[in-house]
This record gives structure tokens, C-alpha cells and sequence, in this order.
């Protein structure tokens, strides 16, 4: 399928009316809801608590989590892990998924570079990040970069302007209808990749833990 067609989209695969995120992990690892399926090794599900009050949103997996089947096992979770305790937030009360769940990558060599996701994968993905917002009803999602920003805020929405504020959602989501959850609060911080590659990593650092703290007060 050429990127320029516009997929399917997930929602055919996600089951009606689910009783819990294994059931939704399970119907994910069959989704063919956009081309990224079928260069990557498998559907990368979010994990943890089903009854967390705070839901992190990444990009989608990199190349250890496509190996793996788990989020943000790789370099850029271990940084998120730390920021996670620094900001005194309990991981026992988080629950952590992608934007989008297959690995978006370019072969050079035998080398697997990332791509970023296009807006037509983000679209494509984004039921089952619905299904898992229905699911778990959390009090607070955390936007981790632009990528999660656009899936979940609209692509006019700057992380660098509004970062750190904690928002009232989904009044202030690009679907509202698409989020049955009432009563829901939003916090966008940079992606912990973009600290990874920062000039001044330590002040890159701070910052997401500083943002972090917000979200901690929830
Ligand atoms: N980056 C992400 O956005 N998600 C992951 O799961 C890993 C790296
Ligand atoms: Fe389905 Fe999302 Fe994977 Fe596309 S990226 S195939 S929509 S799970």
C-alpha cells in the first residue's frame, strides 16, 4: 500500500465492547489497520497498571520495543523510567503506550533507521489508543512530544509553548467525540528521545522532570 492511500484504520480490529487491555492487546497483535504491520516484527501494546490514574502517550515503538513487544524498553524508556522517580511519581500508578504501535523504520543496509509516524498512521492508530483511554478512565494522560501532541491536541498544538500545564481534556483534544472519558486532565513534555539527543542533556533533563512534577500533582 503507498503511504499517499489513505489505510483502513484500526477500528475494525478493536473489539466492541471490551472488558479489559488484555483483550485489546490481544485483538491489536492481528491490526492491519495501516501498512506499518508488515515491515515490523509485531504490534507493540501499551503496558501497566489497568487501574492507572496516569497515562503516558509516547510516539510508537522504537527498535528494541518492536523486538521486544513492550513500550519504551529501550534507551529513551530507561531516561523516562528515571525521570519518572525523580519527579515522584509512583510507576505502580502508570499505564505507558505509543501514538502509534507498529515500528515505523527505513532499511539501510541491515540497519533499521526510525521514520516518524505520518499524520495517516497516527489516524489510522489512534482507536485503539481510544479503546485504551476507555478502558483504564485515567485522571491524567501525559503527551510525551510532537507526535502524541498531534494524535491527541491537533497538529496546530505546540509542546514547546504550552509544556508543563496541566490542561482540562478532552475540551481541548482535536476529537473531543472521540474520548469517552469525562473529567480527564492533559500535560504535554518533550519525548525522552529528545533529551537523549540534546546539545545540553542535563538542562533537557531537568526540564522533563520539572513537567513531570506537575503531572504528579494530579
Ligand atoms: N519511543 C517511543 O515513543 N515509544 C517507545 O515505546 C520507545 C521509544
Ligand atoms: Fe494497526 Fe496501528 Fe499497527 Fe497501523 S500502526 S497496523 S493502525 S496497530
Amino acid at each position: 500500500m503507498a503511504s499517499t492511500d489513505s489505510p483502513p484504520g484500526a477500528q475494525q480490529w478493536v473489539p466492541e465492547r471490551p472488558r479489559s487491555i488484555a483483550e485489546l492487546k490481544d485483538a491489536a497483535a492481528g491490526c492491519q489497520g495501516c501498512e506499518l504491520f508488515e515491515p515490523a516484527t509485531q504490534t507493540v501494546f501499551g503496558r501497566g497498571a489497568e487501574q492507572a490514574r496516569i497515562v503516558f502517550v509516547g510516539e510508537q515503538p522504537g527498535d528494541v520495543e518492536d523486538q521486544r513487544g513492550l513500550p519504551f524498553v529501550g534507551p529513551a524508556g530507561r531516561l523516562l523510567r528515571e525521570a519518572v522517580d525523580d519527579a515522584g511519581i509512583d510507576p505502580a500508578e502508570l499505564y505507558i503506550t505509543n501514538a502509534v504501535k507498529h515500528f515505523r523504520f527505513e532499511l539501510r543496509g541491515s540497519r533499521r533507521i526510525h521514520q516518524t509516524p505520518g499524520p495517516a498512521h497516527i489516524t489510522a492508530c489512534r482507536p485503539w489508543l481510544v479503546a485504551e483511554f476507555g478502558q483504564l478512565r485515567p485522571e491524567l494522560v501525559v503527551v510525551l512530544g510532537a507526535t502524541a501532541a498531534k494524535a491527541l491536541l491537533g497538529p496546530s498544538f505546540r509542546v514547546t509553548r504550552s509544556r508543563g500545564q496541566l490542561m482540562p481534556w478532552p475540551a481541548s483534544a482535536e476529537h473531543p467525540e472521540d474520548f469517552p472519558v469525562a473529567e480527564i486532565q492533559v500535560l504535554a513534555t518533550i519525548h525522552p528521545s529528545a533529551v537523549l539527543r540534546a546539545d545540553n542533556r542535563d538542562v533537557a533533563y531537568q526540564g522533563l522532570v520539572d513537567d513531570l512534577k506537575v503531572a504528579a500533582t494530579v
